[in-house]
C-alpha cells in the first residue's frame, strides 16, 4: 500500500514536468507556414493538403472586395481596395455603398498622371512606398492600381488615372511605384490589361490593332511591370481582343503575361468582366471579382457561388472536362501571393493619413504641375505687386478626390485651390464661382440649378476690379468630365468656362489660367491669356502645391505626358472614322496603329497646341556639347549620350532632358522619333552639370510581324536629344552593326 502511495508521489513531479513540457513546447508549425522553407515549397505543401472544394473557393469573390482563404489551413482572405492614387474608403461586404467607417479618411495623392508629369522615378519610389503604406495599415493584400493604359484619345474618362501616351515614360514611371508598393507586403494589381483605352462600350468592345501597335503601344508599360516590377498581380480589362474578353483571353494571358513574360502572380478580374466558365478556367484567369452571379450588378441570394470560377467551374472539374492542374495552377498563384503579402510576418505594419503622406502628396503635386504658358512673366505672382487678385472658377473650391469611379477617395484632408491661394496671398483674394457644374454623380451628368448668367456676371465684376485673376477652371470627375464609365462628349471646357474665360480677358488681361482636368481640351481663348498653368487632380494638397508654384515658392518643373493637340481632329485616333473611334458599338479597329500621340503630330506634321514632353519654368536652361560614347554600336550595347545642362537664370529649377531615336532608312513605317531616355537634373542658378542618358540599343527595335519578335535593324539611327517632341536641340548619328 505504502510503496504505491510512494510510487505515485514520485510519478507526480515527472508527469507535471512532461505536463509543461508538452504545454509549452512551441506546437509544430506546419510547413506552409514556416517562412524559413523556400516560398514554392510552402506553395506546394499548402496545396498537396487542399480539397479541390477549397482550391475553386480561392477562385472567386466572397464578397465585393475580398476573396478567401482555406480557414481550416489558417490562410487568410484576401482583402483588396482600390486605388491607384489612394485607399479606398471602406466599402460594405456585398453592396457599393460605403461602410462608413471613421477611420478610413485616407491621404488623395496626385493621379497618375500627375505623377507621370514629374518625369521623376524618384517621385515613383516615394510615392509607392506612401500609398503602399496606406494600403498596409488599412490591411489590403491588394492594391487595385496602378493603371498604365496607353493615353490614345483625349475624349477617355479615365486618363487621369494613367501615366501619358507613351509606352517607354509609362514603363519607366510604373516600375519604381510597384516596387516601393509591394515592399509593404501588398500586392500592386497592374490595369486594365490591356486595350481598355475608353470607356464607352468598355465592357464589351472588341479591340483590333496590329500585332505592332499591341507590342509597340500598348503592352511595353505591362511589360515593365511583370518583368521589371515582379508585380503580383494584374487586372484583366473589361473590353475583348480578337474576340475574347480579357479577363480570360488565351494571348494577352496565357501566351504573352505567363509564358512570354513568366508572370508568377494572380490575373484577377475586373469587377464583372468573366463571362465564360470555360475560358476562365482555361484563359489564364485566376481570381473573378465582380458584384453578383456573373459579376455582373445583379446581387442574389448566394451569387457568389454562382461565379463562373465558383460551382460552374467545380462542375467541370468534377466531370473532368478541366484537368485538376488547371485549379492547382490556380490556387498555387494566389496562394503565392498570400504569401507575400498577409502571410508575411516580416511585412512593415504601414501608415495612414499621416503628416509624411500629405508631404508626399504636397510634392509630387509640386512637381508634376506644368508651366505652359508665362508670357510677359506674369508668373510667379508677387503678392506686393498686387492689391486685388481675383480667383474666378469652381473648380477652386471643388473637391476633386471625390467623383472619378472607383478611383474616388474619401480624403483626411483636402486643401482646395481657393484655400491654398488664401492661405498664400490673404485678404488680397476675391472668390467668385464664375460656373456651376452640378453636383457629383456617377453615371450621369446632373445640371446645376444656379442660374449660369447670374454666376457669370458676378464672376466678370469680380474679374474687372481686380489686379489680376486666377481662373481655375478644367473638367471635375463628373461623369462625362474625366469619370470612369464615360467618355468625355467635347473636346472643349464643359459649363460655359469658354464664354466666362471670353468675358473676363475682356475686363481684365492680366489672366493666368489654372487648369485642373486629366486630359487635353481645347483652348481657344490660348493666345488671349497670360499663363496658363496645367494641374491635375492633386489630391490633399492641391491647394498648397497650385499657391506654391503660382507664387514662386517652388519652380515648376512638370513636362506634359501627353500631347495638348489645338483640335480634337487633329488627334491620330479621331482622324480615321468612327471604327477607329470609339467603335461601331461592337468592335472598333486602332486604324492609327502605331502612330499614337506625338508619333502621329511628327510623322503627319500637325502641329500640336502643346507638345508631349512640354513644360516652362521660371529658370532658363541650356544644354550643350553633346556627344555620344562611342559612332557604332553592337545590338547588345548601350549607347551613352553625354552633354552638358546649365541653369542660366536666376532661379534654382530643374530641366528634363529627353532622348528619341530616328532610324534612317527602316524596311517598316516607324514614327519619326520614340522616346528611349530621359533625365530630370535639378541645378541652382548658374549651375551646370554634365549628364549621361543611356539609350539601350534594343530598345530602337520595333516588332517584326515576319517572326513575332523584337528586331533591331543594322544602319543608321539619329538620336534626338530635346527638352520636348516638339524641341529637338541636337541631332547625333549613331551606326548600328
Ligand atoms: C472598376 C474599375 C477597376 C476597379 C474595380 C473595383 O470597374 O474598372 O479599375 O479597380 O472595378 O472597383
Amino acid at each position: 500500500m505504502y510503496q504505491r502511495i510512494y510510487r505515485m508521489l514520485m510519478l507526480f513531479p515527472v508527469l507535471l514536468l512532461t505536463g509543461t513540457l508538452v504545454l509549452h513546447a512551441q506546437p509544430v508549425k506546419p510547413f506552409y507556414m514556416d517562412e524559413n522553407h523556400p516560398l514554392e515549397e510552402r506553395v506546394k505543401n499548402a496545396l498537396s493538403l487542399m480539397t479541390l472544394e477549397e482550391k475553386v473557393a480561392l477562385c472567386h469573390a466572397q464578397s465585393k472586395f475580398s476573396s478567401k482563404g482555406v480557414p481550416r489551413l489558417g490562410i487568410p482572405e484576401v482583402w483588396m481596395s482600390d486605388g491607384p492614387h489612394g485607399v479606398r474608403e471602406e466599402i460594405l461586404w456585398d453592396s457599393w455603398n460605403e461602410a462608413k467607417w471613421t477611420n478610413d479618411s485616407c491621404t488623395a495623392f496626385p493621379a497618375l498622371t500627375c505623377l507621370a508629369a514629374t518625369w521623376n522615378p524618384e517621385m515613383s519610389a516615394i510615392y509607392g512606398k506612401a500609398v503602399g503604406e496606406e494600403a498596409r495599415y488599412r490591411n489590403k493584400s491588394v492594391l487595385l492600381g496602378p493603371g498604365v493604359n496607353i493615353y490614345r484619345t483625349p475624349m477617355n474618362g479615365r486618363n487621369f488615372e494613367y501615366m501619358g501616351e507613351d509606352p517607354y515614360l509609362a514603363s519607366r514611371m510604373v516600375v519604381p511605384y510597384i516596387v516601393e508598393v509591394q515592399k509593404n507586403g501588398v500586392a500592386a494589381c497592374v490595369k486594365h490589361y490591356a486595350l481598355n483605352n475608353q470607356e464607352i462600350w468598355r465592357g464589351h468592345i472588341n479591340v483590333e490593332l496590329s500585332d505592332r501597335a499591341l507590342r509597340e503601344i500598348y503592352l511595353p508599360a505591362f511589360k515593365a511591370a511583370v518583368t521589371e516590377a515582379k508585380v503580383w498581380s494584374v487586372m484583366g480589362s473589361y473590353n475583348q481582343f480578337r474576340g475574347e474578353h480579357c479577363c480570360h483571353n488565351d494571348i494577352l494571358l496565357n501566351k504573352i503575361l505567363k509564358q512570354e513574360w513568366r508572370f508568377d502572380g494572380t490575373v484577377i478580374t475586373d469587377w464583372g468582366g468573366a463571362h465564360n466558365t470555360m475560358q476562365a478556367a482555361l484563359n489564364g484567369l485566376d481570381i473573378e471579382m465582380g458584384t453578383g452571379t456573373d459579376g455582373m450588378t445583379r446581387s442574389v441570394k448566394n451569387a457568389y457561388d454562382n461565379y463562373y470560377l465558383a460551382l460552374p467551374f467545380l462542375d467541370e472539374l468534377k466531370k473532368g472536362t478541366v484537368p485538376e492542374s488547371v485549379v492547382n495552377d490556380k490556387a498555387s498563384r494566389i496562394l503565392r501571393m498570400i504569401f507575400r503579402t498577409a502571410m508575411n510576418s516580416k511585412r512593415p505594419i504601414g501608415s495612414f493619413a499621416s503628416p509624411e503622406h500629405a508631404k508626399v502628396a504636397r510634392k509630387v503635386a509640386e512637381e508634376g504641375i506644368v508651366l505652359l504658358k508665362n508670357t510677359g512673366n506674369l508668373l510667379p505672382l508677387d503678392a506686393s505687386k498686387y492689391q486685388k487678385i481675383a480667383v474666378i472658377g469652381e473648380n477652386a473650391t471643388r473637391k476633386m478626390s471625390a467623383g472619378g469611379g472607383s478611383s474616388n477617395l474619401k480624403p483626411h484632408l483636402e486643401i482646395s485651390p481657393l484655400k491654398g491661394l488664401q492661405t498664400k496671398y490673404g485678404s488680397k483674394i476675391n472668390y467668385a464661382m464664375g460656373y456651376a457644374s452640378g453636383p457629383p454623380a456617377y453615371g450621369r451628368a446632373i445640371p446645376s440649378k444656379l442660374n449660369a448668367d447670374s454666376v457669370r456676371t458676378e464672376a466678370v465684376k469680380v474679374a474687372g476690379a481686380a489686379d489680376v485673376v486666377i481662373f481655375v477652371g478644367g473638367l471635375n470627375k463628373n461623369h462625362n468630365q474625366d469619370c470612369e464609365g464615360g467618355d468625355r462628349l467635347s473636346y472643349n471646357l464643359p459649363f460655359g468656362q469658354d464664354q466666362l474665360l471670353n468675358e473676363i480677358l475682356k475686363v481684365n488681361k492680366n489672366v493666368v489660367v489654372v487648369l485642373i482636368t486629366g486630359n487635353a481640351v481645347a483652348m481657344p481663348w490660348i493666345d488671349r491669356v497670360q499663363a496658363l498653368v496645367q494641374a491635375w487632380y492633386l489630391g490633399s494638397e492641391a491647394g498648397n502645391a497650385i499657391a506654391s508654384v503660382l507664387s514662386g515658392d517652388v519652380n515648376p518643373s512638370g513636362k506634359l505626358p501627353f500631347t495638348f493637340p489645338v483640335k480634337l481632329s487633329d488627334n491620330s485616333a479621331h482622324s480615321f472614322d468612327k471604327l477607329c473611334y470609339p467603335g461601331d458599338s461592337i468592335r472598333e479597329v486602332y486604324k492609327d496603329d502605331i502612330l499614337v500621340g506625338y508619333r502621329w503630330h511628327d510623322t503627319k506634321k500637325i502641329m500640336p497646341l502643346f507638345a508631349f514632353g512640354y513644360g516652362l519654368s521660371y529658370t532658363n536652361f541650356t544644354i550643350s556639347a553633346p556627344q555620344t560614347d562611342k559612332k557604332t554600336y553592337e545590338k547588345n550595347e548601350v549607347v551613352k549620350l553625354n552633354f552638358t545642362v546649365q541653369n542660366t537664370g536666376k532661379l534654382a529649377g530643374a530641366e528634363i532632358a529627353q532622348v528619341y531615336v530616328t532610324q534612317k532608312n527602316a524596311p517598316v513605317l516607324r514614327p519619326t522619333k520614340e522616346l528611349k531616355g530621359f533625365k530630370k537634373v535639378f541645378l541652382k542658378a548658374g549651375e551646370q552639370q554634365t549628364l549621361t542618358i543611356p539609350v539601350k540599343v534594343e530598345d530602337m527595335a520595333y516588332w517584326d510581324e515576319k517572326t513575332s519578335n523584337w528586331k533591331v535593324d543594322s544602319g543608321e539611327f539619329v538620336l534626338n536629344l530635346a527638352t520636348s517632341a516638339g524641341d529637338v536641340k541636337f541631332t547625333l548619328p549613331v551606326q548600328v552593326k
